[in-house]
This record gives C-alpha cells, structure tokens and sequence, in this order.
C-alpha cells in the first residue's frame, strides 16, 4: 500500500485508499456529510423505468439502501476496490445487491447496464455555484488512468444508456464533534492536478483512524470533451441540481 509522508508531515499514512477509516465512515457521512434522502430521491426519478443500475464506488451501500427504499424494482450491483468498505456494504444489504471488488479502471464485469451512478464515489462534480462551470473531480489521480476508466464504464454501458455523477460543494477545512468520544477534522492541501485532502478521527486527542487522498480535478469543458471522445453526449443538470447526466449514443 503506498503511503504518505507529505503535506502533513507524517510516516505511515494511507494514500488514496478507504482502508484507513472505512471503521468511521458511517459515523461521518450519516451525520450530515451527504443529504443522502434527497439525493436517493432524485437518482430514482432520473433512472425512471431503467432496471440494471451500477454503482461506482458503492463504499458501506448507503446509496444503494435508500436507492431501494425508493424502488425496489432496481437490480443494484456496486463495484468498488476497498474491502473494508464492501464488506461493510455486504453486511447492510445481504443479498439485496451484487457487489464487485475491482477497480473501476480495469473494470470487467460480464454485463451491461442501463444506468450508472457515482455519489462522491469513483467520480464526482463539485459545484462552485451556479455562476460558475462545474468541475470533474475523480477518486483516480492521474489523468490517463482516470480517462481509462470511465472508457471502462461506458463500455458497460448499453447504448442509451446514462451516467448520473453527483454535485457537492467544494471541500473545505474544518473539524465536527460526531460524539462525545469522536471528533472528525479534515484538511485540504491544493496539488498541482487537484488537491489532497487528510481525513482524521480523533477520540481524546488520540488520533484513531487517519487517510490521505489525493484527488484529480478537471475542468467541464474537459469532461465534455472525455466523454464526447467517448461517444456520450451531455444531457446536463437535472432540475435540483444535484446530478449531471450524460448518455451513451
Ligand atoms: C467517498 S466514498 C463514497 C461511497 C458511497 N458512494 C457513499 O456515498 O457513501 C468513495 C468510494 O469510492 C471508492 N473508490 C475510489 N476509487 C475507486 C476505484 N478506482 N475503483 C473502485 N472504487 C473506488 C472508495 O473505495 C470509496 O468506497
């Protein structure tokens, strides 16, 4: 496993892996990371009538959960590459979904699917207000790999077929009490393709789980122009604003 020692100046830390905090990671996100309800609400209404449906970057399944509270007609498989994480997803959904332990750039499952989506998982677009263009932020650091996988995904893609990639505002510093033994901060560090950010629980001061991730960001045009490359077509926001959605020709 690669490991860290800059920009925060410690030995062993984790890069560009959920291994780290996969353990506090429901802990974060169910307390206000993600208004998951809404977004759930939303990825239902914008697969519609569409049934075989992948998720990019399933992490513990709390998409996939509410996905089906939704609509229990979706056939759900979730890949994602940290065992930790998948397993946590398997334990919440059984048999509800399929899962995949694999790397969305090497991606290779043996069918295609109507719909795929990523909530803050493989790839994700931060808003910047709507004044403003968007921008491609991906889990994958280096351009080419990154440009490699979603050609993966969209191979498995039907034709017509759409991807939905979630909004979230731009990542911030700060520190947040999740209990009275736990407290999360994280920290953002801008890098030459995007940024780095140290994701940390403490209790008592103790740190307790820690990750470094070091993410790519592009900009829109340039994501237009990877998936106009890979014969998708823009379909553009959805009415909230919460999910930016191309289709395969
Ligand atoms: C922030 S979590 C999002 C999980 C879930 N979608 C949610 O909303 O809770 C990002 C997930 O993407 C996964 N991921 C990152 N890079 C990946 C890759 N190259 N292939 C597969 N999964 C990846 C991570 O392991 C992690 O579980």
């Amino acid at each position: 496993m690669t490991k860290v020692a800059n920009p925060i100046n410690k030995e062993d830390v984790d890069l560009n892996t959920y291994e780290g905090i996969a353990e506090f990671y429901d802990e974060l996100m169910t307390k206000g990371y993600y208004d998951y309800d809404e977004l759930t609400k939303e990825l239902s209404q914008i697969m519609g009538e569409r049934r075989e449906i992948l998720e990019l970057g399933v992490g513990t399944g709390l998409v996939a959960e509410l996905l089906l509270k939704e609509n229990s007609k979706f056939s759900l498989t979730g890949i994602d590459n940290t065992e930790a994480m998948i397993k946590q997803a398997q334990d919440r959904l059984g048999d509800k979904i399929s899962y995949e332990l694999q790397d969305v750039t090497k991606l290779d499952l043996p069918k295609k699917y109507e719909g795929a989506f990523s909530v803050g998982g493989c790839w994700y677009f931060i808003d910047n207000g709507s004044e403003k263009s968007l921008q491609l932020c991906s889990h994958i650091d280096d351009l080419e790999t990154s440009k490699k996988g979603l050609q993966k995904v969209v191979e498995h893609l039907e034709p017509g077929g759409i991807l939905a990639l979630a909004l979230q505002p731009a990542h911030t510093n700060y520190s947040k009490e999740l209990s009275n033994e736990l407290i999360y901060s994280q920290e953002i560090f801008e890098s030459p393709n995007g940024f780095t950010k140290h994701y940390c629980f403490k209790n008592k001061e103790k740190v307790v789980a820690e990750q470094m991730y070091s993410y790519l960001v592009v900009s829109e045009n340039d994501s237009h122009d990877f998936f106009a490359n890979l014969g998708c077509k823009p379909i553009g926001l959805n009415s909230s604003r919460k999910f930016f959605i191309y289709q395969k020709r």
